[in-house]
């Protein structure tokens, strides 16, 4: 028996077909790695990030389905030139209209992509000593 495709947007299928930002960061400041237990499966972020907290670049690696790649490449794309400040306020709900809409039971995996980002900012923060009021405040 066959299985049904998902009905993925073609701006997701492009995405998952030719990913941006797609690999290992050499010279990242942080890295993190988030894993979504209802699926298993796994996305490890990368961030650059300078002196005054801006993300000068980010890239990821991930092990999940399409719908896991394209929402991490878009949040790759999205965070560049952000404050930390600017991408912790990222919501899995902005990814996910970035994609131009996922099927619902994909809205884990958009949310297992802005995990990631938010656990490689809080690892950097806790790197730094750092522990601004924006991220306390979120419990998410
Ligand atoms: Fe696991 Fe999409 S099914 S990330």
């Amino acid at each position: 028996m066959s299985r049904m495709p998902l009905p993925y947007n073609p701006k997701i299928l492009e995405l998952f077909k030719h990913p941006k930002n797609l690999g290992k960061m050499e010279d990242a400041s942080v890295s993190a790695v988030a894993g979504n237990p209802s699926c298993g499966d796994m996305i490890t972020f990368y961030l650059k990030i300078n002196d005054r907290h801006v993300i000068e670049k980010a890239s990821f690696e991930s092990y999940g389905c399409a719908a896991n790649i394209a929402t991490s490449s878009i949040v790759t794309e999205m965070v560049k030139g952000l404050t930390l400040e600017e991408a912790w306020k990222i919501s899995w709900k902005n990814v996910t209209e970035a994609v131009g809409g996922l099927p619902s039971v994909k809205f884990h995996c958009g949310i297992l992509a802005v995990g990631a980002l938010k656990r490689a900012i809080r690892k950097y923060l806790k790197q730094k000593g750092l522990s601004p009021s924006w991220v306390q405040s979120d419990l998410h």
